[in-house]
């Protein structure tokens, strides 16, 4: 989960590389580094902590002009985040730069070869060994594109590689396995990086690249291979957002901008799925509608903030197809002999498409038999691909490394499927499929209404910014809301927070509670079950142990009143919609006590966007 680029053509290489490092380095700031090739010489620049301090140093020491670099925005895996560790890595006789994205889990012994063949080793990292093995094979007279094939077909684990050798002024070589790599299409100019946003202000024209590849670019083209050398073609798609969408446009945070972008990214999930006949159709879901008939259970699989997605989902699929539904965090779910059969269905949920967790999950799942539905927001991606079926959530670029408009378009998705689902088992009537479908297509407005009042809790983030230790509470599906209201808040506020079903309270969580202590409570909508008054009297125990109670309610519900601190009102939703709204106030919350604290909101500590380590 580091980011990387590869530039060649006739701009000045090293801007292009630091704006596409700047684009990237939600995927990790621990350090970051560049090396350009000039008459022939390779020179670096790396340095420990965020890009600027990189920048800083490029000032004090400038790099030759080139029109050929590669650069690297890290998060540490082996070996610490410094100056030495930093990347690109040199060959110790000066021929290759190489950059690396993932874990070489077989360095150690290959180490021990390169050494015994006259390396010098300078780092600590598990990178290293590629830099230096390639060095020994182009400097043993293989070419540059040979010298990766040969040792891609050696190395375990996951990489992206992205390399550069001091005798081929004009091409740089990348392979990938179980890492992200996609490559930029220009004008007399190429690119390769881990992700579009990196060029997206030169190209919108992107290759995307399989698993086990090796691309070979020149200024005026590429040339894709497998491992073992035979020539592969890559598939080429169009960008369909642009540079705006990748920049902060007015807002102090990408995050902010991605909480208000939530109207539109839910809007744009909706968009084209139900036609006139009034019929769903998920056109990228190539599962029959026999296999579909045959499911007998389904499972989510994700990580972080999906996974509390794939928690809501629960709740829906079942209520809708009566197929029993689990989900299940991705690290958990391979390494415990999961029930898989031919007739699961695995859904799993990843903003990126990238996390290595996620994307093992759906491995298992198919070397089982099962089929694969992916729920993505990010094209081509890794995940998407590797399954039977995707349905993309359309959000546009999430850089903010919280996930906000990923929760809620995931939310919206798999509502879909499921919908889908029942549609194609039966089991709901085309009018009650009908009657979701215009409640969800309703959400968008409705979220909208949400940020027109956001007054209200950033007053409540001013008078609680202090504060220590924050509970969320809910049942049904506001409880998976109060966990990620919760996780908003650890992620960028570093505040302890914890999120319980309310009615478990009483077995444990209430000890926590003390005087003053803030606890938001989601009350599901006034309905025919009793839900919502159980919700009332959970209000009510943490009240009389002193709680500060902040209360989300729909709108015109009063009965929460007399127990109510503070009460956040929310446009009316039937319960399983509730989510989409109830979501809102607490990412702002967190956005906004983060600010107070003068805490960086987009890239927190020790976090990363996109997890591609295992
Ligand atoms: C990281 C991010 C989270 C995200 C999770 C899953 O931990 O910090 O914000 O929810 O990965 O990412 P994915 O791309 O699979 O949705």
């Amino acid at each position: 989960m580091c980011g990387i680029i590869g530039y060649v053509g006739p701009r000045n290489a090293e801007t292009v590389v630091i704006d596409g490092l700047r684009r990237m380095e939600y995927r990790g700031y621990d350090s970051a580094g560049i090396a350009v090739l000039s008459d022939g010489v390779l020179s670096a620049r790396k340095k420990a902590g965020k890009l600027i301090n990189l920048e800083t140093e490029l000032e004090v020491e400038p790099l030759p002009s080139a029109q050929l670099a590669i650069g690297h925005t890290r998060w540490a895996t082996h070996g610490a985040p410094n100056d030495v560790n930093a990347h690109p890595h040199l060959s110790s006789n000066g021929r290759i730069a190489l950059v690396h994205n993932g874990i070489i889990e077989n360095f150690a012994e290959l180490r021990a070869e390169a050494e015994s063949r006259g390396a010098v080793f300078r780092s600590e990292t598990d990178t290293e060994v590629a830099a230096q093995l390639l060095g020994l094979e182009v400097a043993d007279g293989t070419e540059l594109g040979d010298a990766m094939r040969a040792i891609c077909r050696r190395l375990e684990g996951a990489f992206t590689l992205v390399a550069i050798d001091a005798a081929e002024p004009d091409r740089i070589v990348a392979a990938r396995r179980n890492s992200p790599l996609v490559v930029g299409v220009g004008e007399g100019e190429m690119f390769v990086a881990s992700d579009v946003a990196a060029f997206i202000e030169f190209t919108r024209e992107a290759v995307e690249m399989g698993q086990d590849e090796v691309v070979e670019v020149t200024r005026d083209g590429f040339r894709v291979t497998d491992f073992a050398g035979h020539e592969v073609q890559g598939k080429p798609y169009h960008v369909d957002w642009d540079l705006s969408a990748a920049e902060k446009g007015g807002y102090d945070w990408f995050m902010r901008k991605e909480i208000y972008e939530q109207p539109k990214a839910v809007q744009d999930t909706l968009l084209g799925r139900y036609n006139a006949k009034r019929e769903l159709t998920l056109d990228e879901i190539r599962i029959a509608d026999s296999d579909l008939k045959r499911v007998d259970k389904i499972i989510v699989v994700a990580c972080g903030t999906a996974f509390y997605a794939g928690l809501v989902a629960k709740y829906a699929i079942e209520h809708w197809c009566r197929i029993p539904c689990e989900v299940e965090i991705a690290s958990e779910f391979r390494y415990r002999d999961p029930i898989v059969t031919p007739n699961t269905l695995l859904v799993t949920i990843s903003q990126s498409g990238e996390t290595a967790d996620t994307l093992m999950a759906v491995r298992h799942a198919r070397e089982q038999g099962a089929k694969v539905v992916a729920i993505c927001n990010t094209n081509g991606a890794t995940i998407p691909r590797e399954s039977d079926a995707v349905i993309y959530t359309h959000a546009g670029p999430e850089i903010g490394v919280a996930s906000t408009k990923g929760f809620t378009t995931q939310i919206a998705a798999a509502y879909l499927l499921g919908l889908y689902l029942a549609q194609v088992r039966g089991t709901k009537f085309g009018d009650e499929v009908a009657a979701v479908m215009a409640e969800l297509e309703s959400m968008p407005a409705k979220i909208q209404q949400v940020l027109d009042n956001t007054g209200q809790i950033h007053a409540l983030a001013q008078r609680l910014r202090d504060t220590k230790s924050v509970l969320f509470l809910g049942r049904h599906v506001g409880y998976p809301v109060a966990l990620e209201g919760a996780l908003k808040l650890k992620e960028i506020a570093y505040l302890h927070a914890e999120g319980f079903p309310a009615g478990e309270l009483k077995h444990g969580p209430i000890a926590l509670v003390e005087q003053d202590m803030p606890i938001f409570v989601v009350v599901p909508p006034r309905g025919r079950d009793q839900l919502h008054d159980k919700v009332i009297s959970n209000i009510q125990e943490v009240r009389a142990r002193g709680a500060h109670t902040i209360v989300l309610v729909e709108e015109g519900d009063t009965t929460v009143e007399p127990y109510a601190d503070e009460i956040v009102y929310l446009p009316k939703a039937s319960t399983l919609l509730q989510p989409l709204l109830a979501t809102v106030p607490l990412q702002i919350f967190a956005c906004q006590v983060a600010t107070l604290l003068g805490h960086d909101v987009d890239q927190p500590r020790n976090l990363a966007k996109s997890v591609t380590v295992e």
